[in-house]
């Protein structure tokens, strides 16, 4: 589901508080040179990560997901000196673009990325340092175990946003087979019961399409 005016209006947003933004820019760019494919999040919401993450006074971020390290600039901008963002992600080829990227955005000394399927990489974790904010953006069909891990290696107060939970409003199809829509659901599901939780949803259309976020708050 897409309309012309909704990719307008995110661009008209964007040209009114988002500067020109040399890395982020080049960031696409190498990911198109590269063949990676353009699912990374909006302009706009990237700079609504960033945003949220300030208002968090996160040091230590979480994310599951890199791709080529779009969302991972916008959210390594938003840590103070000796902060970090740690991202998880699948494929090598996409950890190498990403490490380019962030590196030529200035922030690869806040980025660790560590490959392989993010389910290895969080069992490896120990909660001690705990995450401040996380970002899950990865396979839809593991968000519910994303978002336990998260409230595992996070602490009261910490900041838990999972992307692309409307798909398309396919979301309310119970009847759905689609192992992203079923993960989704059973998602919702768990945030309906986790007690160690408060969250909402929100739906929105842009440049993406028609889709929604998470945001939680682990008590
Ligand atoms: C939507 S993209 C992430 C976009 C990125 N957050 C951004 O906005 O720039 C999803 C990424 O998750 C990765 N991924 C898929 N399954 C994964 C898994 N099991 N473990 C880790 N990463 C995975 C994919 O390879 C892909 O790069």
């Amino acid at each position: 589901v897409s309309d012309p005016a909704w990719s307008a209006v995110d661009e008209y947003l964007a040209g009114h508080l988002l500067s020109d933004d040399e890395a982020l820019t080049a960031a696409l760019a190498n990911n198109k040179a590269q063949g990676l494919p353009p699912i990374d999040v909006s302009a706009v919401q990237g700079k609504l990560l960033h945003l949220l993450a300030r208002m968090a006074g996160a040091r230590r971020v979480l994310e599951v997901g890199t791709l080529g390290g779009f969302s991972t600039i916008w959210l390594a901008r938003a840590l103070p000196e000796g902060g970090k963002v740690v991202t998880l992600e699948l494929e090598a080829r996409n950890a190498k673009v990403a490490r380019e990227n962030v590196d030529r955005a200035a922030v690869g000394d806040k980025v660790e990325i560590l490959v392989g399927p993010a389910k290895d990489s969080l069992a490896a974790m120990q909660p001690g340092d705990p995450f401040d904010f996380v970002f899950i953006d990865a396979d839809k069909q593991s968000n519910a175990h994303y978002v336990q891990e998260a409230i595992r290696l996070g602490r009261p107060g910490t900041t838990i946003i999972v992307d692309n939970v409307v798909r398309d409003g396919g979301v309310i199809d119970a009847g759905s087979t689609n192992a992203q829509i079923v993960g989704t659901r059973r998602m919702f599901e768990l945030l309906a019961k986790e007690g160690r939780l408060d969250a909402t949803a929100i739906q929105m259309v842009g440049a993406k399409g028609w889709d929604g976020f998470v945001l939680a708050l682990v008590l």
